[in-house]
């Protein structure tokens, strides 16, 4: 396994720091490159949104790997990628993960993550992590003001992004190396053990329906398991979260 953080590019401005990675993908970029850009100028977060981006406030990163792994095992790289950031980044503020790839602190988003799988007939898939966080930010546009938040509005603290991005990728490197090596209960207990999202209850919106039970846990394939009130419990792939009540079981 590549050390990830080996080669490692800063860029002034690009798009995505995702994309640039994919364009790369055919010039045989290695595993463990890294794309860090001070600004990008189409952002992008999950569901198809955009990922606000302004130059020099926050971390843009994106990195490229290559498990050698069964594709279902593919699923958790979304829960790797947030144990290792809401890690990095705990020291600083008691940041708590939200299924799928929210990282929020005082229930504003502070941080996410956008894993893209490409597969290529014949071998082995490229995982490209994508890491956005606030840091430095000190106001948003109107459209996520409510929802939205940074390390400097919430601690008050100018944040050093080398230090975060050191911190950052000596967490992925380790959490990647438990990874590969699939231990996936360590990894579903780290990513349970950060979150507050258990016990609660929630509304899912996914596929057009709208469903509403209480988070009860991770599968070992890192799905979510929502149970109705009714004892029915679904397993959720994907979909749109929000907290409906909160209520401790
Ligand atoms: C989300 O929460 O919806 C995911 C946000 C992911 C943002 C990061 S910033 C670096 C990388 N490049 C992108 O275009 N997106 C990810």
């Amino acid at each position: 396994m590549a050390k990830i953080g080996h080669p490692l590019r800063i860029l002034p401005q690009i798009d995505s720091t995702n994309e640039e990675i994919k364009r790369n993908l055919a010039a045989n970029l290695p595993e463990g490159a890294v794309v860090i850009a001070d600004q990008q100028t189409n952002g992008r977060g999950r569901l198809g949104r955009s990922w606000h981006s302004e130059f020099g406030s926050g971390l843009y990163l994106s990195t490229l790997l290559k498990p050698d792994l069964p594709p279902e095992n593919l699923s958790l790289v979304t829960l790797m990628a947030g144990v290792a950031t809401a890690t990095a980044i705990q020291h600083l503020a008691p940041v708590k993960l939200k299924w799928p790839n929210d990282i929020l602190l005082n229930g504003k988003k502070l941080a996410g993550t956008l894993c893209e799988c490409i597969y290529k007939p014949g071998s082995i898939p490229a995982v490209i992590v994508g890491i956005g966080i606030n840091l430095n930010h000190t106001s948003f546009p109107k459209e996520i003001q409510g929802i939205a938040t940074s390390l400097k509005l919430e601690t008050g603290k100018t944040i050093n992004r080398s230090e975060l991005v050191l911190n950052l990728l000596q967490n992925l490197n380790s959490e990647y190396i438990e990874f590969l090596q699939r231990k996936n209960k360590n990894l579903i207990r780290k990513w349970t053990e950060q979150s507050n999202m258990f016990g609660k209850t929630m509304t899912v919106h996914q596929k057009g329906k709208t469903l509403l039970g209480t988070a009860v846990g991770l599968n070992p394939q890192g799905k979510l398991i929502l149970q109705t009130p009714e004892g029915k419990k679904h397993v959720l792939d994907s979909g749109e979260l929000i907290e409906a009540i909160s209520k401790n079981l």
